[in-house]
């Protein structure tokens, strides 16, 4: 049991990568707040987990609204008393072109994005400092170290959570909150089943390891990041991505 009765809140949880967290972190005795825009799917995540016998609230919430993440924070702390665990895992995918992507599009995968974890970050921040502790787990992606093609905006937002995360992380360490980022490559999930068979082939090609990765295999790297085996690690960039990046 690496989360023995730890309180996790995890955004974007309803499906893919945050559901895998959720579950994996409940696997280890931790009790869940899964949040998302998509409450029916966020419910049935807290629905598995409490029948897999830990305790875990569903809530709707849009982190690009300060208001509903100072909420979201709130609501955890009403029914857990307490927060050890954050993950920044909502994100969203406008792709297109820089010639072609309008405002719309860029503005909103930066507000979801990386204002949404900046909303999170800063209502957890003092519960946080009052417990004398916890951990923040941000979602960047390789893309925000190499950039690509058609995804200026995704981009620009995941190496904006790369710097958001080493700031913050100097910022919390004295007080023992701890704030890393993973780095997935290139995961199944329904983000990716909407790339284009080409954009497929082209991950393929630069993958030293030749296969996608699975929810499961980020959510494990999220388990130590949030575990008491990464004690002494903040302000990390951890790649999950088959050696994609390196
Ligand atoms: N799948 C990949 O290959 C990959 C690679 C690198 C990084 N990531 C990152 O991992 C995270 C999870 O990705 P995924 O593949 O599971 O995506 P996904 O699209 O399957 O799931 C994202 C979830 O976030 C929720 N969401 C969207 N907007 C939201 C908002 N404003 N507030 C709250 N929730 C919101 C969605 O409803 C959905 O349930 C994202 O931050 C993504 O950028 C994914």
């Amino acid at each position: 049991m690496m989360l023995k009765d730890k309180i996790a809140l995890v955004t974007g949880a309803a499906r893919g990568i945050g559901e895998s967290i959720a579950k994996r972190f409940a696997d280890q005795g931790c009790h869940i707040v899964v949040s998302d825009i998509d409450l029916q799917g966020a419910q049935q995540v807290a629905d598995d987990i409490e029948s897999s016998g830990r305790s875990a609230r569903a809530i709707k919430s849009d982190v690009s609204n300060a208001k509903e993440a100072e909420d979201l924070v709130k609501f955890t702390l009403e029914q857990f008393g307490r927060i050890d665990i954050l993950v920044n895992n909502a994100g969203i995918t406008r792709d297109n072109l820089l010639m072609r992507m309008n405002e719309q599009e860029w503005d909103s995968v930066i507000a979801v994005n990386l204002k949404g974890t900046y909303n999170c970050i800063k209502a957890v921040t003092r519960p946080m400092m009052k417990q004398r502790g916890g951990r923040i787990i941000n979602l960047a992606s390789v893309v925000g170290v190499m950039g690509n093609a058609g995804q200026a905006n995704y981009a620009a937002s995941k190496a904006g959570i790369i710097g958001l995360t080493k700031s913050v992380a100097k910022e919390l360490a004295q007080r023992n909150i701890l704030v890393n980022a993973i780095a997935p490559g290139y995961i199944e999930t329904e983000m990716t089943k909407k790339l284009p068979a080409t954009a497929h082939e082209s991950f393929m090609s630069i993958i030293p390891m030749k296969r996608a990765g699975t929810p499961t295999e980020v959510a494990n790297i999220c388990l130590f990041l949030a575990s008491d085996l990464a004690n002494y690690t903040t302000g990390q960039v951890i790649h999950v991505d088959g050696g994609m990046v390196m």
